[in-house]
């Protein structure tokens, strides 16, 4: 049996600076990855980005109810994966699936698999997790817009570290020092939430995350250089 990966794209990454679609990217994403020759399984998570947010802000402004809210993430997701699925053609799985039965269904095809969020409650970070937990997936590449996990908040401290390798005691360590009130609302779940930390401790998934606002990393890695990049997150 050929290797599993499980990939997920932050939704901060099919948009440009603007708040526009970045065609361009998602292209280019889409001929990186049209290939799995090499792969039993690929299956891509679709995060929901400013577009997510800005619905999410406006539900706010008519409920309190942020599960509904998530919905709201949810469905701008799946729009997200069907602009990759638009883009990948016959290689991709043609539906988004939108449940582990409509996935394991999916499965059977070998296409590569784009989905977006599952149910409210937890990121597209969580659903990236469980679908590799499923498909025992040999690796789970997490897309986003920073290096990787830092020993403080790069945004408030010059001083801050790239950390090239984490266990997931160290992992919760620090997700932990830097929970704050808003952790659990629709919209604001960090690279690293708790229902993602929860599932990945029980699994033993190894879990790279880099820098996708420029492909060339993501894609020597794809096509099988193991460099050291980002941070790797392993049991
Ligand atoms: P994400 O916050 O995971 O997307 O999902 P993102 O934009 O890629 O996030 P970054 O780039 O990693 O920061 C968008 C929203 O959709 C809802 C949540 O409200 C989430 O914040 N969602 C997603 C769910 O409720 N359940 C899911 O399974 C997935």
């Amino acid at each position: 049996m050929g290797k599993a990966i499980v990939i997920k794209i932050g939704g901060s990454l099919l948009f440009k600076d603007n708040n526009r679609i970045d065609s361009d990217k998602i292209l280019e994403f889409c001929n990186i990855i049209k290939n799995k020759d090499k792969l039993n399984n690929l299956i891509v998570i679709c995060g929901g980005g400013i577009i997510a947010r800005d619905y999410i802000n406006a539900v706010r402004n008519f409920t309190t109810n942020e599960a509904l809210c998530d919905t709201f993430g949810i469905d701008i997701s799946r729009l997200n994966s069907r602009l990759l699925i638009s883009s990948l053609g016959d290689v991709s799985y043609p539906q988004v699936p939108k449940s582990m039965e409509e996935l394991s269904i999916a499965l059977l095809f070998n296409k590569i698999i784009i989905m977006g969020g599952l149910q409210p409650g937890q990121s597209t970070t969580s659903v990236a997790i469980e679908v590799a937990e499923l498909v025992k997936a040999d690796e789970l590449v997490i897309l986003t817009n920073v290096d990787g996990i830092y020993d403080k908040d790069p945004k408030k401290s010059k001083d801050a570290n790239l950390l090239p390798h984490l266990n997931y005691a160290q992992l919760e360590e620090l997700i932990l020092k830097d929970t704050g009130n808003k952790q659990a609302a629709a919209g604001e779940y960090r690279i690293f939430d708790l229902v993602s930390l929860q599932i990945l401790k029980r699994s033993n998934i190894t879990l790279l995350l880099m820098n996708g606002s420029n492909l060339t990393q993501f894609k020597n890695y794809y096509n099988g250089q193991r460099l050291t990049i980002g941070t790797r997150i392993s049991k």
